[in-house]
């Protein structure tokens, strides 16, 4: 497709209109460097337009290694007997919270393995806690597949938002990417029962995963364009050695900034986190994500000795940094693209 058809595309995304997935794989696909810059400040626009230059920021408490599931990629599966597994306590928990608040976070987001330990009961208990302890802050959950009434009792217990990658939403490749035991339907039924009880819902997947076809790509955004959700995450497939996935190649850094833009088009108010993976890819892809779109940095509040221990993929950012230190280099990072972080919950803004 010529130059001149491309940036055509581009700007039929800008007013908003829907492509065809023809348009769709012209944009994933072509090499033309100016039609690819143009893409990225278009996104940037964009994202200017509905969210100023204010970047949000949330605070992860990565509060538990142990999972129940096997998962081909990740780092943290129940097979992988390398890791050496960790939980915090309640109170630890609480604690990263206190310092978080501290330092200007009003979300916390909570995640882990899909751990047995954690029991709805256990999980309540945590939540209601931060809840009354801070009022002010979200409370984000992302800690896996659970049942209707989980989830419910969850957000009644002051949960506001719940991340949840689709990982993809082609049936076949989920189940390239999963053992027989894990189901596309499940996954897919869990995004829908959070969105009915009224979590802000956050989808997404990795981009460059094994066994991915560009048409796969696009298939991502149809579902997204039915979701409609409110955060949408994104980042590089990353190789870790102890899977089954450690002769797989990594995803790229510039395919990633491309499809981040191409979400910042189609999804104008999402919440878009340039994530720790981007970071891990190369030393400066946070910034280049913010600069492509992205509105969301979500810095390591655990503490430091378990941050190590939660290694999704290999070489994982930021795991020697106490959260103060942590905080301060991001907000170094979002400034120098002339960004700046703020001190808000950061709620989706749809009109
Ligand atoms: N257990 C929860 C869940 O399944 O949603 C939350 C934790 S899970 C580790 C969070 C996300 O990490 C996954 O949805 C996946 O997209 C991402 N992830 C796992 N392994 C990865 C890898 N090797 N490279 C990049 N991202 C990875
Ligand atoms: Fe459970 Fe990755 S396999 S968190």
């Amino acid at each position: 497709m010529k130059k001149e058809e491309l940036i055509e595309i581009i700007e039929k995304l800008k007013e908003n209109r829907d492509l065809s997935d023809a348009e769709f794989l012209a944009l994933l696909t072509t090499d033309e460097e100016e039609v690819r810059q143009h893409l990225f400040e278009c996104a940037d626009n964009v994202r200017r337009e509905n969210y100023g230059t204010d970047v949000y920021v949330r605070g992860l408490i990565e509060f538990s290694n142990y999972c129940k599931n096997n998962c081909y990629y990740c780092g943290i599966r129940k097979g992988n007997q390398k890791v050496m597994r960790y939980r915090l306590t309640e109170d630890e928990i609480l604690e990263c919270c206190k310092e978080g608040y501290a330092l200007g976070f009003r979300t916390f987001v909570l995640q882990s393995g899909e751990d047995p330990y954690f029991t709805d009961e256990r999980m309540i208990s945590i939540v209601s806690n931060i809840r009354r302890n801070y009022p002010d802050c979200a409370i984000t959950l992302s800690i896996g597949e659970k049942e209707h009434d989980s989830y419910q009792a969850f957000f009644d217990a002051g949960a506001d938002r719940y991340l949840l990658r689709h990982e993809t939403a082609t049936k076949s490749h989920y189940e390239s990417l999963h053992p027989e035991e894990m189901s596309f339907e499940h996954r897919l039924k869990c995004l829908q029962d959070l969105k009915e009880i009224g979590y802000q819902v956050g989808a997404g997947f990795m981009v460059g995963s094994p066994y991915q076809k560009t048409k796969y790509l696009i298939n991502d955004i149809r579902f997204l364009q039915k979701l409609q959700p409110d955060m949408i995450g994104i980042g590089p497939f990353l190789t870790h050695g102890d899977t089954p996935f450690s002769n797989q190649p990594n995803g790229s850094l510039e395919f990633t900034l491309r499809m981040l833009s191409i979400l910042r088009l189609c999804f104008p108010y999402v919440l878009l986190p340039a994530t720790t993976a981007l970071g891990t890819i190369h030393p400066l892809g946070r910034e280049m994500g913010l600069a492509c779109g992205a509105n969301v940095v979500m810095p390591n509040l655990s503490p430091r000795r378990v941050r190590k221990l939660y290694e999704l993929y290999d070489n994982k950012i930021c795991t020697g940094e106490e959260s103060a230190q942590c905080r301060g280099c991001l907000e170094k990072r979002v400034a120098s693209k002339g960004y700046q972080i703020v001190t808000d919950r950061g709620d989706v803004k749809k009109s």
